[in-house]
């Protein structure tokens, strides 16, 4: 089944068909910076020119920073708080006049790590992770999804493990992939003791440079790097259209 899946970030929307059934795009991803401020309007707007642009008349997946309910964003990060309570999926369903199904951009990519990379036939408690601006989280009980967990929330020696340890944190600092992985390994080690996963899958920019950080880490579970990379995100928001 083929399925328009879009990734909303704090930088750029990017888009693509995807075939739910193989995880493959259909066609060239496309990638539009986010407007300025980050609006809903504004992004439902970006979104109905991409859907143009694939000549998309299908159904919608879409994939956002923020924990989505019943198709109303809860919260925003890197976005604008506008999308705070905003029925986003009336919004860009308007925009498109497609049918629009949303989803947390880390639930979204974490669906598509489980089927179709890192985390394929993966039983038990598995932590999918995505570490770039924010830290997002997904948990997978026997592959099935616990959606809108925000472990980039949880609190490490008194700051959240985002503000502690996120890719841009590191980038900020300077620091070296060894000074951030003893941080980075800091907030693995909380989810640990409070969750005790079999395996933790760790997507996001910092993905491909796991042979740099992965060797400094000190946490009993394994720890592997995401293998879809950039599209994940998008692969994912289509697959939870088709749910
Ligand atoms: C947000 C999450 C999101 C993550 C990755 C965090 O700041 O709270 O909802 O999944 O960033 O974008």
């Amino acid at each position: 089944m083929s399925i328009l899946g879009i990734d909303v970030g704090g930088s750029g929307i990017k888009g693509a068909p995807v075939d739910t059934d193989s995880g493959r795009l259909l066609a060239e991803r496309l990638r539009i910076p986010t407007p300025r401020g980050g609006r809903p309007a504004d992004v439902a707007e970006v979104i109905a020119r991409m859907a143009e642009h694939f000549d998309w008349q299908g159904s919608i997946g879409c994939a956002l920073p923020a924990v989505v309910k019943n198709s109303v964003t809860l919260t925003a990060a890197n976005i604008h708080d506008d999308w705070i309570g905003c029925d986003a999926g009336a919004l860009i369903g308007r925009a498109t006049g497609c049918p629009v199904s949303l989803i947390n951009d880390a639930d979204a990519a974490g669906l598509a790590e489980m089927r179709f990379g890192a985390g394929r036939d993966q039983p038990g408690v598995v932590i999918v992770l995505t570490v770039g601006t924010g830290i997002g989280s997904a948990v997978f009980v026997d592959g099935k999804l616990v959606p809108n967990t925000e472990f980039g929330r949880l609190e490490v020696r008194g700051k959240e493990a985002e503000a502690r340890a996120s890719d841009r944190v590191r980038k900020d600092k300077d620091w070296s992939w060894e000074r951030w992985a003893e941080r980075f390994g800091e907030c693995l080690g909380s989810l640990e003791s409070l969750f005790w996963p079999d395996l933790f899958i760790v997507g996001g920019g910092v993905s491909k440079k796991h042979d740099r950080w992965g060797p400094h880490l000190d946490v009993r579970t394994r720890v592997v790097p995401a293998a879809l990379l950039n599209e994940a995100g998008i692969v994912g928001a289509a697959m939870a259209a088709r749910r």
